[in-house]
């Protein structure tokens, strides 16, 4: 295949998508696989997004998106984290966190750079930094808690070190940050030039304590890029609404690629989101009392068959150690849906480092964790690899 970028016929298809791809062959498949909320989406926002549509706005809207939006995410970063991103020229509305970290990937990485990652981690980043030439240096989390060291991180920086690319709570792992563990992290990054990117895709689903964030450290705001977005907080996947919070020096950068990308987020969604933004705390509330709910269930479920794992205290997901079973999670992972009609996203989907787990989302029904853990426990019972 010549004519296609070498760097391209080296991607492979997600292992998330694999699995769920799956689903479909089987009658009778529970599904464990879901990134997405399984609740519907408020009436204030499709209401808004409909309304927007009956009133023609159809039209592009400013690059970075409608100001009344930029401010509302401001608003709604300050009452969260206590911290001011300025709406005029700090915040850019994206297609989806994806297309923010594809945006600040592509503004600050040349050929060749190094790009750091905590793993194991999603599975999102990888693929743009190798389509941009530069490589992935893993730094391994899994004797830490899912977290990384201050000291782990620093030893993994070169003179070709680029960026690190943060994500808390982490998917797969549903581990988060305390505030000391990210003020740690960022008194020695601060020390260094490299760029602190930070996923918080799912900071609104946090269930023991307040999200903390980068954000809150002065020191370094300079070389700090966020991403993050509506699509898990507020069950709108498909409305592709993201964003990425920068200082202005960088976010001139990030704009315009961004420009030369998207040109800007579907005009509808943005006045969906303006409205999720003003009116969906409540919502967010509710939905993560039916997250713990089921968190809770599912990790202890897990211990109770004897399965390593640490109860997640944010994301979705639970990521269960099988290495007593088998140490490769994707013929796990086959094993059971085949034998039981349940489908898990295996380990090694979120790196090397992720072999030997396997990663539950618990963003679905009770009744089908409860079917879940019986099928995964009956298979459990007999299984040899
Ligand atoms: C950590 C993380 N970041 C980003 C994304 C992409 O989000 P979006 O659907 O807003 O593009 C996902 C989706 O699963 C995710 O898990």
């Amino acid at each position: 295949m010549k004519l296609i970028n070498k760097f391209v016929t080296g991607l492979e298809v997600p292992g998330t998508r694999q699995f769920s791809n799956k689903v479909a062959l089987y009658d009778n498949c529970i599904d464990l696989t879901l990134g997405q909320s399984g609740f519907a989406p408020a009436d204030y926002i499709k209401d808004a997004m409909i309304r927007a549509i009956s009133e023609d706005q159809l039209r592009y809207t400013h690059n970075k998106g409608l100001l009344e939006l930029r401010q509302a995410v401001s608003d709604d970063i300050y009452r969260r984290l206590g911290v001011r991103y300025d709406a005029e020229t700090e915040i850019l509305m994206t297609n989806g966190g994806s297309e923010a970290i594809d945006d600040v990937l592509r503004t600050i990485i040349n050929p060749d750079d190094e790009v750091l990652l905590p793993v194991p981690t999603y599975l999102g980043y990888e693929p743009v930094i190798k389509l941009l030439g530069a490589k992935t240096v893993y730094v391994d989390t899994t004797q830490t808690g899912f977290v990384p060291t201050p000291e782990a991180v620093t030893a993994a920086i070169t003179d070709k070190t680029k960026a690190i690319i943060f994500n808390y709570p982490t998917n797969p792992t549903g581990v988060t940050y305390t505030y000391d563990q990210i003020q740690a992290l960022a008194d020695a990054l601060s020390e260094t030039s490299i760029f602190i990117i930070t996923d918080e895709i799912y900071s609104e689903n946090v269930y023991d304590a307040p999200h903390h964030s980068f954000m809150e450290f002065k020191d370094v705001r300079n070389q700090l890029f966020v991403v993050s977005g509506l699509s898990k907080s507020h069950a709108i996947t498909g409305a592709r609404v993201g964003y990425v919070l920068a200082p202005e020096a960088l976010m001139e950068h990030v704009t315009t690629v961004h420009l030369y990308n998207s040109i800007c987020v579907a005009t509808p969604m943005q006045y969906g989101a303006i409205s999720a933004l003003n009116h969906g705390q409540e919502d967010v509330t509710k939905m993560n009392d039916a997250y713990i709910e089921r968190r809770n269930y599912l990790y202890d479920r897990l211990i109770g068959m004897g399965l390593p794992v640490i109860k997640p205290q944010g994301a979705f997901y639970i990521f269960p150690d099988i290495s007593a079973y088998s140490n490769d999670s994707f013929q796990f992972a086959n094993d059971l849906i085949e034998q039981e009609q349940l489908a898990v996203v295996p380990g090694k989907s979120f790196s090397d480092l992720g072999e030997g787990y396997i990663r539950l989302s618990f963003a679905c029904t009770m009744e089908e964790i409860i079917e879940a853990c019986d099928r995964l426990e009956r298979f459990l019972n007999h299984y040899q690899q």
